[in-house]
């Protein structure tokens, strides 16, 4: 692919996604846009780079920023952080949260859902304790594509085993063919949305627990900062932000601060109720 070429494709993608490409990407986009030129009815590269320039229409640059996210998502990843949501931050909510019985929480970039529908199964298994309290988890991500998956809730065999407890997998699903379908239950406790990270996000409303696992890893150093100081706006005065591993506030942002032994999960810097050792 040509340089003039690349930085289009570059920057129409950044520009729409805050995915930063380097040059050694080249090859992820001849991959990946090859399958959307030909939907398109485009032959080449060089035919889609050409109609990006001169005529683009909405569902073909839609095409080629999905083309490029990536969707990698499994069940109660890294096991950690739903270990700690479970053990340390709900018992936190349920003690701090007492006079309005509500809690809010938002799966930001949530690819097929795995993440938000791993919280509703915590959640339900948690249900003794939440009796009379009110739980809306929101799941959004850019890719209408992969929303409509995770929509369905429907997953195939090596989906359903990665990460999922067995337990969970007899309780909370159906074999239906070669695929697992996720109970309508758990479906039901997760409303999910389209939304672009890089947009306005205010009319969300306001979180108790944001997850923000594995997307802002895309995202260039400034992108970082503005789309985690939106972000803390939207997140109550106690509330937490779930990071993924080889993300960090540190050097990002001073809205957030570090919790003391709970890596990867963060409180407003300001937060009223401290977890306790902080
Ligand atoms: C690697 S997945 C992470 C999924 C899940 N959070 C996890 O940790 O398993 C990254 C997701 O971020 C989404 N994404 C990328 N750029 C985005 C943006 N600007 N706004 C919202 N979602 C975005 C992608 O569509 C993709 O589904």
């Amino acid at each position: 692919m040509n340089i003039d070429d690349f930085n289009l494709l570059a920057k129409l993608i950044r520009d729409r996604s805050g995915l930063n490409l380097t040059k050694d990407k080249g090859y992820l986009l001849e991959s990946r846009l090859l399958p959307v030129a030909r939907q398109h009815n485009l032959k080449t590269l060089e035919e889609l780079t050409m109609k990006l320039r001169s005529r683009p229409d909405n569902a073909l640059v839609r095409d080629v920023v999905e083309a490029m996210t990536t969707n990698e998502s499994f069940f109660f990843r890294d096991v950690k952080p739903f270990d700690q949501f479970k053990g340390v931050v709900l018992p936190h909510l349920l003690a701090t949260k007492s006079a309005t019985r509500s809690i809010k929480i938002w799966s930001a970039a949530c690819s097929s859902g795995q993440e938000p529908y791993s919280l509703a199964m915590i959640l339900k298994e948690e249900k003794a304790k939440l009796q009379g309290w009110n739980i809306d988890i929101v799941a959004t991500d850019l890719s209408t594509q992969i929303l409509s998956k995770a929509q369905a809730g429907q997953y195939a065999q090596f989906e359903v085993q990665r990460g999922l407890p067995i337990q969970y997998l007899v309780k909370y699903f159906k074999q239906q063919g070669d695929r697992w379908q996720i109970d309508q239950s758990i479906r039901d406790m997760v409303r999910f949305r389209p939304l672009n990270l890089l947009e306005d996000f205010s009319s969300l409303g306001n979180f108790d627990v944001i997850f923000c696992r594995n997307v802002l890893i895309y995202f260039d150093q400034p992108t970082k900062t503005i789309v985690l100081e939106r972000m803390s706006r939207q997140l109550s005065n106690d509330g937490f932000l779930f990071l993924g591993g080889a993300e960090t506030v540190v050097g990002i942002t001073n809205k957030f601060q570090t919790t003391v032994n709970q890596r990867g999960l963060y409180q407003q810097a300001g937060a009223t109720h401290k977890l306790a050792g902080s």
